[in-house]
Order: structure tokens, then sequence, then C-alpha cells
């Protein structure tokens, strides 16, 4: 706690506040997502959202736009949930406990924990990725993280390592330690405020905590984008409420470009399949391959039908409209590749 006056974080926007909605956006932007990256969009969010109200009345839409980037999508759509759910269900208060702010869509149980630590003081342990780090060094963990009665272990040992007082800086502490000190791949223990009974350090093992178990399995996938265009716009369809991207808006995707250009063999134009290119994700490796179809301005009303049948709820938008909704980032890095006068 002496550490984090001295060394830790002070000034970020969400801090030096107990308005519990203005930290609950916070942590759950902070959820897999680095302080830097959410900086902005925490800006703009509270902008355009001064209060959960605000945000529980907008569309869904509107969420994902702000969102679009961040990643993680169903940490968007959560958000917009839980806000409906506090207006809805709690007249407009947040929970101002631990206990039932994790009833809430997209808060789990650390979250939750942060948010009562630093809004009501509440004496309870958060244990995110960075803090299970910090405490499998500092103890020598040596349970797979992978297992939850493993887990649940580190749990209670967080727990009872509260201090008495002072659980906000505390808390600060933890998260600043592991995002600034206790780094994945180079710890910086010369600066540790902990260093000394430290167990993993003791035993010159620091990189090998926490255990690596269970490895990763990366996956890979192959797609064909089906990129429409016609007079200056691009046909975008929703993309599906489960599965990658959910929810957001995005170019009508076929398992290949041969089974694009059969299952639209109706249409006019010259289809020009554009060099694949990989956008990688947490689990998946996936190859996706353009297909540009530029379509004649005057279209056939075949055309036109055959579109619509395909995609019900597919759209006619400008690039620079399209860069306004909330679209997965590789459709934005080919559109504004496509046209750079369009970037936002
Ligand atoms: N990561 C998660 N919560 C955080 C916070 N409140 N401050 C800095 N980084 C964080």
């Amino acid at each position: 706690m002496r550490w984090q006056r001295v060394h830790g974080r002070h000034r970020l926007p969400w801090q030096g506040t107990r308005d519990p909605y203005r930290v609950w956006l916070s942590e759950v932007m902070l959820q897999q997502t680095q302080v830097t990256t959410v900086l902005d969009y925490y800006a703009r969010f509270l902008d355009r959202f001064p209060s959960v109200q605000q945000l529980a009345a907008a569309s869904q839409d509107e969420v994902l736009a702000l969102w679009s980037g961040l990643g993680y999508y169903s940490r968007a759509r959560n958000l917009h949930r839980a806000a409906q759910a506090v207006v809805l269900s709690h007249r407009g208060r947040f929970p101002d406990s631990a206990a039932g702010l994790q009833q809430l869509p997209g808060v789990g149980r650390s979250t939750a924990a942060a948010i009562a630590a630093f809004c009501h003081g509440e004496r309870v342990a958060i244990l995110d990725g960075n803090v299970k780090r910090v405490l499998a060094r500092a103890f020598a963990f040596d349970g797979d993280l992978s297992r939850a009665p493993e887990i649940e272990r580190l749990w209670a040992l967080a727990a009872s390592l509260l201090p008495a007082q002072g659980i906000e800086s505390y808390t600060q502490g933890l998260m600043d330690l592991g995002a600034s000190v206790c780094l994945s791949r180079a710890p910086r223990c010369e600066a540790c405020p902990v260093a000394s009974v430290c167990r993993a350090n003791a035993l010159r093992q620091v990189q090998a905590y926490p255990l690596k178990t269970r490895k990763l399995r990366r996956s890979v996938r192959h797609s064909a984008w089906l990129w429409l265009t016609h007079k200056g716009q691009v046909w975008l369809v929703p993309r599906p409420e489960q599965g990658v991207w959910a929810g957001l808006w995005s170019l009508p995707e076929f398992d290949a470009v041969d089974e694009a250009l059969q299952a639209l063999s109706s249409l006019p134009g010259e289809p020009q399949p554009l060099a694949p290119f990989v956008h990688k994700l947490t689990h998946l490796d996936w190859t996706l391959a353009p297909l540009h179809w530029p379509l004649p301005a005057r279209l056939p009303k075949a055309a036109a039908v055959c579109l619509q049948q395909l995609w019900p709820d597919g759209r006619w938008v400008t690039p620079s409209a399209a860069l306004a909704m909330g679209i997965p980032t590789p459709l934005r890095r080919l559109l504004t590749a496509a046209d750079p006068s369009v970037a936002v």
C-alpha cells in the first residue's frame, strides 16, 4: 500500500471518483484491455453516455459502434444489458455490494470486487489475470490454474491477504504491481516492493510462475468476405448473435470464394478476388479472402431482390457511415485502405 501511494497510478480518469457507473465502465473496459487503449474509448463513452440511464436508452448498434475496435464484443452487449438491468430492476442505482454487482451481466467475481472496493471500501479480494500472476509468484503457487479447485485455492489465498484498512490502495496496488512491475515476460523484480518476501524470487524461478498448463490451442479458419460495392456504397449485413464479432455489422461471409461466386452467379459485374490476409484473434488465426464485386450503377431489379432475399437485414451504406458503425477491425482496415480519405 505504501508502494502504491508513491509508485502506483493515481491520475487515471476513473480514479478519484466513487461513482459506480464510471468505475464499472472502466473495469469492464479494462478486462483484457490495456489502460493506454482504454483511455480514448472511456472518454468517448462517457461523453456520449454521461449516465447509466443514457446508456440503457441507447440502441445496441450505437453501443457496439462506440466499442468498435476494443474487441471482445460480448463485453459491450453485456454492458448494455447491465445498464438496462440497473435502470429497470434497481431504479437506476448500482447494487452496493460485490455480491449484488456480480449479478449484473458481464460483471464477474473480480470485477464486482474491484467496483465494491473502489466505490464502497468493501473488503473483498480481486483476482484478475495480473493478480493471479502476482500471487502465484509471491507464494510460488504451483496449482494448475486451468482447474477450478486450484483457482478456488488462489481466491482463498487472495482473501486471506486483505488489509484491515485501506482496501482501495491495496486493490489498486495489486493492479499496478501486475501492470508495471510483475510483468509476464520481463518482471522488474529490482523495482518490486515485495521482492524480499517473494517465494518465486527466492527460488530464482519467477518466470516459472504461474505454471504453464493446458496450452491454449490455436485453431485456424478460412473464410471469404463478399465486398459488394454499388454507387460508392458497400453492402453490410449483421453478424449472427453468437460467435466472433457477434452483433457487429460486416461483409457477407462464405466458407470459400467459390461458394460466394456460386451463390451470386446471377449478379452482374466483374468479381475480383483480392489477396487473402490473416487476422489473429485470441484463439484463432483467421484467413479472410475478400472478394471485391463492384456492381454497375444501373442495377437490375432481379439483382437487388437477390441480395435482399439472401440477406433480409442487409443495407447499403457509405464507407464513412460504415466506419461509424460497429464493424470488425479487419473490415475497418479494408475500407480505409481502399479509400484513406474516409478514415475517421
Ligand atoms: N485494470 C483493471 N482495473 C484497473 C484499474 N482500476 N486501474 C488500472 N488498471 C486496471
